[in-house]
């Protein structure tokens, strides 16, 4: 009888055969980060995804992500597990009303925020992620005005830390809204010790109670290099997998949701739609793929490269 193998050494064997690497966000499954040849936030993703000497590029993630992997490599086979896996942010700016926005305001640099479709990419000055977006918004001579897109809560938060007054885009990532303030305050009160960390693209009131505020990765360098051992984590729960493996000895508690919220923490269903067995799927039949026009990749690639040479 043939040996069996298990999916992930099967998996394993592929990729070897052809050449391809598997990038990860941190919201994946535990199952898709263990397989994963890197795990990061939306910065450092984009990062790997420009250096990488794979030919085929397998992105654990989200439909804006594997699309920004491809801008950076146009010439590579990107990859996405299931093509539905999309993202409110991005959803919320269609680019006919964001042209339209645009036109009114011709003289604003447009500062669009990483999770928005590589068709706002096009029409965007310089992008930035979660823990770049301060350093972007700072690198924008102060006379002149911005428009930022999509995300308001994390539009908000910068207008805070920066002083510059933005445009803003009525968009929010329904993960991170879902997030209960009474719940979390009652939780708070049970751990007086712990530490409330959460992601920028938490509404505003969630981001007064926080004692640290990041990215993804930010959250977890926090979680791992300060001397607190109990923190109640502000943003999609994945993350939870990552830091528990990197501090077994701390006590991490993900921030509670609304009533009506489909689950007591809070998971992106985007995130989510990904599977182990899609992932081995997707890479044994190279499908499904990322395509975009080369006159599009071209627009878009401007203002990625931009954002990478400030980071
Ligand atoms: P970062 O990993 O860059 O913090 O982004 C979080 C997120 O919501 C990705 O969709
Ligand atoms: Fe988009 Fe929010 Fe899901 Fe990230 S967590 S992919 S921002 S919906």
């Amino acid at each position: 009888t043939p040996p069996e193998f298990t999916l992930q050494e099967e998996l394993a064997q592929l990729k070897k055969e052809k050449n391809a690497v598997i990038l990860a966000h941190y919201y994946q499954e535990p199952e898709i980060q263990e397989v994963a040849d890197f795990i990061g936030d939306s910065l450092e993703l984009a990062k790997k995804a420009a250096e990488t000497p794979a030919d085929i590029i397998v992105f654990a993630g989200v439909h804006f992500m594997a699309e920004t992997a491809k801008i950076l490599n146009p010439s590579k086979k990107v990859l996405l597990p299931d093509l539905n896996a999309g993202c409110s942010l991005a959803d919320s700016c269609p680019p006919k009303a964001f042209r339209e926005l645009k036109k009114q305001y011709p003289d604003h640099v447009v500062v669009t925020y990483i999770n928005c479709s590589a068709e706002i990419k096009t029409l965007s000055d310089i992008v930035c992620t979660s823990s770049n977006a301060e350093k972007v918004i700072n690198s924008i001579p102060p006379e002149k005005p911005i428009i930022f897109a999509p995300d308001k809560n994390l539009g908000k938060y910068l207008m805070q830390k920066t002083g510059r007054k933005m445009l803003l885009w009525d968009g929010a990532c329904i993960v991170h809204e879902a997030f209960s303030l009474d719940k979390l305050l009652e939780l708070y009160g049970q751990h007086p010790s712990a530490k409330i960390i959460a992601h920028p693209e938490s509404e505003d009131h969630i981001l007064k109670v926080a004692n640290y505020i990041g990215s993804t990765s930010g959250m977890l360098n926090f979680v791992k290099n300060t001397e607190h051992d109990t923190f109640i984590v502000a943003t999609e729960a994945g993350i939870l997998h990552q830091m528990q493996k990197d501090v077994p000895w701390k006590t991490l508690i993900p921030a509670p949701a609304k009533e009506d919220n489909t689950c007591a923490c809070s998971e992106c269903a985007f995130m989510k739609m990904n599977t182990l067995e899609k992932l081995y799927n997707c890479l044994a039949e190279e499908t499904p793929e990322i395509t975009l026009s080369q006159d599009l990749m071209k627009k878009a690639l401007r203002p990625i490269e931009r954002m990478l040479e400030l980071s």
